[in-house]
């Protein structure tokens, strides 16, 4: 009855978690991969303006005008180079799905840098492509040198994720430069999802975009401005795949959610360096409070530290953890292997501080 391609999407790592999870009953829950503050006033209220405004019927495919502006403008200040085109998402993992079925064909290999975000693995899987992993193990740098032993002549798309989740890496000017070179060296599509680019806390982020013609940028409005529910998200790239892409989402999603459309215009309007001062801090309090008894990467960006487990896998590890009432997700999750885990600290400061607590008293 069910459709061959289901079975290759395998769901047991985090479902494992979940089924402990269920019998914690007040957890320290630094497990959440999205901000703990709620959507800030301003951009509800244009939600609900453009809903009394009956502004809640379909909105045309590619993402109603005036957003579409607003973000070309916001990505490319002094402009956007000539033929890129622009689609409003339901979300990145809109955009993510809807670029993999527009590009993969059967056996097309995809490069992903391990750790990674835990779909593109899966969706290249859906479309029938071969996920390609480039260990970036033990410091989480993607170097060109680690990228070009996995290129093989089936090798079509890069895609890369700075600021990262799990790691909370973040790519240097220098590192974006030379994958970008690689990737024109090889005739590759490079597609950079900057879903975190506004939380980076030692300098300014760093974006792919402008840098080459073929790279399909997606980002979203998930992380920024906390609108996870509302599922928003943008795809820029050559104006080719963005048609093909556009033509899917008509035949699937149709549009992106409408109010949250209108609300976006807001959105982008806003300072959020208050949410950003407040995250760097908190990464500040993980660095500080773990680095001494765990094997860990100072996070750069995003909300997520992925410290090596002290002694056995990260499964055995977050068994433990989840025995001591906290919830962390297991490296397998993420990743081919399973020596680290996922700290997500977008929690309030008291939870980070138990959080801190419980893991220094484990080691
Ligand atoms: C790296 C990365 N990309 C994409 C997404 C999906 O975000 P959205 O809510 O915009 O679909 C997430 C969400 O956790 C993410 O971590």
């Amino acid at each position: 009855m069910i459709a061959r391609r289901m079975g290759k999407l395998d769901s047991s790592g985090i479902r494992k978690v979940f089924d402990l999870a269920r019998e914690m009953e007040n957890p320290v829950n630094l497990s959440i991969g999205q901000p703990h503050f709620d959507i800030p006033p301003e951009i509800k209220a244009a939600a609900i303006d453009s809903i009394n405004q009956g502004l809640n019927h379909y909105t045309v495919t590619q993402g109603i005008p005036e957003l579409r502006e607003a973000v070309m403008a916001q990505v490319f200040p002094k402009g956007p180079p000539p033929g890129q085109g622009i689609l409003i998402t339901s979300g990145t993992s809109g955009g993510l799905l809807l670029a993999f079925l527009a590009l993969i064909d059967p056996g097309d290999e995809v490069l992903i840098p391990d750790p990674y975000f835990v779909m593109y693995k899966h969706l290249v899987n859906l479309c029938d492509g071969k996920p390609v992993f480039v260990n970036t193990y033990p410091d989480f740098r993607l170097t060109a040198e680690r990228i070009e032993p996995c290129i093989t002549p089936k090798t079509k798309v890069l895609i890369t994720n700075s600021p990262a989740n799990p790691t909370g890496a973040v790519w240097t000017e220098t590192e974006v430069d030379e994958i970008i070179d690689l990737t024109q060296r090889h005739d590759l599509l490079l597609i950079s999802d900057e879903i975190y680019s506004v939380y980076t806390y030692d300098g300014p982020p760093v974006t792919a975009a402008g840098r080459c013609d073929r790279l399909l940028l997606l980002n979203g409005f998930s992380k920024s401005h906390a609108m996870t529910g509302w599922r928003l998200g943008f795809a820029i790239g050559p104006e080719e795949i963005i048609r093909e892409m556009t033509k899917l989402q008509q035949f699937s999603f149709v549009c992106a959610p409408s109010f949250a459309q209108h609300a976006a215009i807001e959105a982008l309007n806003l300072d959020t360096s208050n949410y950003v001062d407040e995250y760097r801090w908190k990464r500040d309090m993980i660095w500080d409070g773990l680095q001494d008894k765990y094997e860990l990467q100072r996070p750069e960006g995003a909300f997520y530290a992925f410290p090596k487990v002290p002694c056995g896998t990260g499964q055995e590890f977050v068994a433990e953890a989840i025995k001591n009432n906290l919830l962390v997700i297991p490296g397998e999750v993420f990743s081919e292997r399973d020596t680290h885990f996922r700290i997500a600290y977008a929690a309030d400061n008291e939870t980070i501080e138990q959080g801190i607590e419980i893991l220094n008293a484990m080691v």
